[in-house]
């Protein structure tokens, strides 16, 4: 998306809001009513905060093009409200590229990045740029570029390099060193002459990994060092590079007392890093567009003093909100019950879910308050990757997901919905029923 077309630039839209909305600042009645409307599990999310946070951005990165990767919030609110503020798109797959369309994204405001892209995916793909031609690819390997030339596609192509560098919150996250993702440096220079040849060459590109804080920017930094010198040396050969874009990845504080990533420190780093280039720098930020406009909502079902550990057994789990269980990964929690009136005595309490796993807890042992049941407990920042790991597993519906202001953005799924994908051979089904 070109400067003049950003809406929510820097200089004329300075209402970025706070660096961060802490679990806290939820106004626990608004909450409490969604929850009692809804039902629980409930994902509540606030369009008004990932404005803000779109802000921010643009009000840092003022000549960068931001992309928003889509995977962290896929509803077509979010990718509206993005776009409105001047983001373009970046998806993972034919069914992010889909939605952006569906949602009234143009072409040019789309881009997939190919991840080992299935036949199906780039068929899509290649599909929908037949109508609309401005929309980018990044491919990650020689054979992805083959595969797009087969299927007639001769647009716009970046290259996605392995810059031998990566960062990230968590090693399952830390993408940039690793052999999966894209074109080793040395090979890329005849690759990108290749794109050049045969497609519209967009530009390179990398992502370090996802979660990156304060401590991890001298590898970021690095990357996008090394990504410059690759623009530099591809430019000596008379290759253009329209974009270097250096993928996203910036961190948002989940516990409580870590500090907001300092934006403006991490915007300096990055020109700094970068150094004179004659195309456009940009970036993909996903968690940091979404992450503090989303709360969980679930409801206390089972308490059980445990030797070790007060219980607290809610109607959320890992089929809700992978993250804990999959990366470990801390959401600060609050109980919303507790705020009522008397006080409490602060226990370890252990949140767990539905599901006969032990993975499946949302927090181990944090000091709350003695839940009781029937409490609304609130988890924090699960705007990002919260509703879009959410799985059927134990074939458990996924959630609703509802704005602050009670908008349904997603429809809790129904116990016929589980099964509705089954191939109905027995007449005992009851598939046809809207059973909840
Ligand atoms: N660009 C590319 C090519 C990516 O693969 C990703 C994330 C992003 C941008 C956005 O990264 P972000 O700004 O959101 O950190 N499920 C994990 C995160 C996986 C991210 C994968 N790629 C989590 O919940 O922490």
């Amino acid at each position: 998306m070109s400067t003049d077309e950003r809406p929510g630039a820097a200089s004329d839209a300075p209402d970025g809001g706070p660096a961060v909305r802490r679990l806290d600042d939820w106004d626990r009645d608004t909450l409490d009513a969604l929850a009692d409307e809804h039902g629980t599990p409930l994902y509540v999310f606030d369009p008004a905060r990932v404005r803000e946070n779109c802000r921010r951005l643009g009000a840092a990165f003022p000549d960068a093009e931001i992309q928003y990767a889509a995977k962290a919030h896929t509803a077509r609110e979010t990718l509206r409200t993005v776009h409105d503020e001047g983001l373009a798109i970046e998806c993972a797959s034919a069914g992010e590229v889909r939605r952006a369309l569906d949602a009234g994204v143009p072409g040019r405001d789309v881009t997939y990045t190919a991840v080992n892209p299935p036949a199906r995916d780039l068929d899509a793909v290649v599909e929908a740029w037949r109508n609309e031609p401005d929309l980018t690819i990044t491919a990650g390997a020689a054979d992805t570029v083959d595969r797009l030339a087969e299927r007639g596609f001769d647009g716009r192509l970046r290259l996605r390099v392995n810059p031998g560098v990566g960062a990230g919150h968590h090693e399952k996250v830390v993408t940039g060193g690793h052999p999966k993702f894209g074109v080793g440096l040395d090979r890329a220079p005849e690759l990108a002459a290749r794109i050049d040849r045969e497609f519209a060459f967009a530009g390179i590109h990398a992502h370090a990994g996802s979660g990156i804080s304060g401590d991890d920017l001298e590898n970021h930094r690095e990357l996008v060092r090394r990504l410059g010198e690759l623009a530099r040396d591809l430019e000596a050969d008379g290759i253009p590079v329209e974009t270097v874009d250096v993928g996203g990845g910036f961190g948002v504080p989940y516990r409580e007392d870590a500090p907001a990533l300092d934006l403006a420190t991490v915007a300096d780093a990055t020109r700094e890093a970068l150094g004179a280039i004659e195309g456009r720098l940009a970036i993909e930020p996903g968690r940091y567009v979404v992450a503090d406009a989303g709360v969980l909502l679930t409801r206390v079902n089972t308490v059980k003093d445990a030797p070790s550990t007060v219980v607290a057994g809610v109607d959320a789990g890992m089929t809700t909100l992978l993250r804990p269980a999959m990366y470990d990964a801390y959401h600060a929690v609050r109980d919303l019950g507790a705020e009522g009136g008397e006080n409490r005595d602060t226990v370890g309490v252990t949140v767990a879910g539905p599901v006969c796993e032990t993975a499946d807890l949302l927090c181990e042992n944090r000091p709350l308050p003695a839940p009781e049941r029937g409490d609304l407990l609130a988890i924090g920042n699960a705007g990002a990757y919260g509703y879009e790991m959410a799985s059927t597993y134990n074939s458990r519906p996924r959630p609703a997901e509802v704005t602050v202001d009670g908008e349904t953005l997603r429809r809790r799924e129904t116990l016929a919905d589980v099964s509705r994908l089954d191939a109905a051979r027995d007449s005992n089904r009851r598939n046809d029923e809207e059973d909840t």
